[in-house]
Parts: structure tokens; C-alpha cells; sequence
């Protein structure tokens, strides 16, 4: 369970206070697919940033498994991140490595410095590895180097290598966003059965709404650093819909 209460993150631009985050409330259980949705600038990505505790917050906290993330540190806060997976529309693979490698650097965190600086991944490791590619497609492709691969295949092995890391929490950030509509619809499937399979939690960041209300149990709609709807994506009518995407929601 992701429990977030009174969340609030501020910038400063040009002398003046912003809210990015502007006291966000929400509960989302284990095994959920919930989409975030709202105009650019809405919060979305920081929202996802406060979530994995990669941003200091200014109020309130998100609590994951009862952990307050935004007050943890060191290896207490590792310990939780290891749980939460990330992955960004550009994929932030490692170009010149190979797929498999790719998947193998989730282990990195895990292995001893020496094992780590010489790439020793192990027989277990480097099997498991290779497991995950198949299950996402991509067993043919575990020798080519990332920056040879298309868009789809891109974000396959980046969705490995999070299964690598085995966190069971998935922060989606326009994961599909840079994908032609075949692959982009691939590489959702595929986020929708693992979240199935493993009944891992996905936070997907989206701009497409019908990709959202066809693959989320849950609609977080967000302007200006507030909720502005939070509900079944079957219940998000045309009006809502406006209110999302009102441009006057500024909280400056
Ligand atoms: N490091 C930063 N410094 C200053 N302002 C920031 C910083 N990061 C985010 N912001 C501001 O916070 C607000 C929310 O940004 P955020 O990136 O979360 O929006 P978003 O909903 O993800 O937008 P997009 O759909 O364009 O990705 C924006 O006004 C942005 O300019
Ligand atoms: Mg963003």
C-alpha cells in the first residue's frame, strides 16, 4: 500500500513560490494500475519523484508498506527503494551494452564492489536474466547493444531490467509516450500482465487518456498540483475531462 498525505513540494521561479505539489491525499492499494493524468506542468513527474523519495518534499509524506519514505535515509531508505522500480519515456538504458547487461546492471546495487567493478554477474544472476528477457519477448536480442534496438524493444528491456531489480512497485513515467501506437499498446500489455502476474503496483504518468482508461483500475487526474479527480477511469466524463485540463488552475 502507497499511502501519500498532504504532499506538497514547492519550486521557487523568479522569486516567487510555486507549488508543484500542492497537498496531494490518496491511497493506493497493492496490485493497483493507477494512471496519472493532467496538463504538462500538472506535478505528474514529481509526484512520481516524491513516490520513490528521488525529491525532498516540503509537507506531508508518502508512506510505502507504513515506511515514511520522505523522512528516511541511508540504508533504511535503500532498503525501500529497492522495492521501486522506474522507467522514463527515454528508456535510460546503457546504449553501448548489451540487452542482457542492461538487465544485469539492476543487480549492481546488490553485489560487492569488486564483483561490481569487473562485471562478475554470476551463473544465477545472468540465467534469471535471461529468464526475464524471454518473458518480455526479447530472449532473441540478449546480445545486441541497446542503442541497436527500437523504441519497443527499448522500453521491453528497460521493463526487464525493473523485473530484475524485483521491486513490486512500477513508477511509469510517459513510458510509451516516444512509442509508435503497435509497440506503445506492446509495451503496455506487457505492464498490464505483470502487474497481473507478480500483482506488482504501477504508477503510470500518461498524456493519453485512452491508453489510461483502458489499462488502469485507477484515474488520478492532476492540475496545478492538486487532484482534481481520483476515481474509476469508467466514471471520467467529458466535464471532468475540461477540468483536468484547465489551463486557469494556477496556485502560484
Ligand atoms: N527542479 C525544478 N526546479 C524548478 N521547478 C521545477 C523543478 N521540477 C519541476 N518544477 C516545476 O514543477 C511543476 C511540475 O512539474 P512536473 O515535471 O512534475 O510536471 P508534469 O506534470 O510531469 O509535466 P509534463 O507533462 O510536461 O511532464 C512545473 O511547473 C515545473 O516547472
Ligand atoms: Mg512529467
Amino acid at each position: 500500500m502507497i499511502e501519500i498525505t498532504d504532499l506538497k513540494k514547492e519550486y521557487t521561479l523568479n522569486g516567487r513560490k510555486k507549488y508543484a505539489l500542492d497537498g496531494i491525499s490518496v491511497k493506493i492499494p497493492e496490485g493497483c494500475f493507477v494512471s496519472v493524468i493532467g496538463p504538462s506542468g500538472a506535478g505528474k513527474s514529481t509526484l512520481l519523484r516524491s513516490i520513490n523519495g528521488m525529491i525532498s518534499v516540503d509537507g506531508g509524506k508518502v508512506e510505502i508498506n507504513g515506511k515514511n519514505i520522505s523522512s528516511l535515509k541511508g540504508k533504511e531508505k535503500r532498503e525501500v527503494q529497492k522495492n521501486i522500480c522506474m522507467i522514463f519515456q527515454d528508456f535510460c538504458l546503457v546504449k553501448s551494452s548489451t540487452v542482457i547487461k542492461n538487465v544485469l546492471n539492476a543487480c549492481l546495487a546488490d553485489m560487492n564492489l569488486f564483483s561490481a567493478v569487473f562485471g562478475i554477474f554470476g551463473t544465477e544472476r545472468k540465467a534469471k536474466a535471461a529468464e526475464i528477457l524471454e518473458r518480455v519477448g526479447m530472449a532473441e536480442k540478449i546480445n545486441q547493444p541497446a542503442d541497436s534496438l527500437s523504441g519497443g524493444e527499448q522500453q521491453r528491456t528497460a521493463i526487464a531490467r525493473a523485473i530484475m531489480q524485483g521491486g513490486n512497485i512500477l513508477l511509469a513515467d510517459e513510458p510509451v509516450a516516444s512509442l509508435d501506437p503497435a509497440n506503445a499498446e506492446d509495451v503496455l500489455e506487457l505492464m498490464k500482465s505483470l502487474q497481473k502476474e507478480k500483482n506488482i503496483t504501477v504508477i503510470m504518468n500518461s498524456h493519453n487518456i485512452e491508453q489510461a482508461v483502458k489499462y488502469s483500475d485507477w484515474i488520478i487526474g492532476l492540475n496545478s498540483g492538486r487532484i482534481i479527480y481520483e476515481g474509476k477511469p469508467e466514471n471520467l466524463t467529458a466535464e471532468i475531462k475540461e477540468d483536468i485540463y484547465r489551463r486557469d488552475n494556477s496556485n502560484g
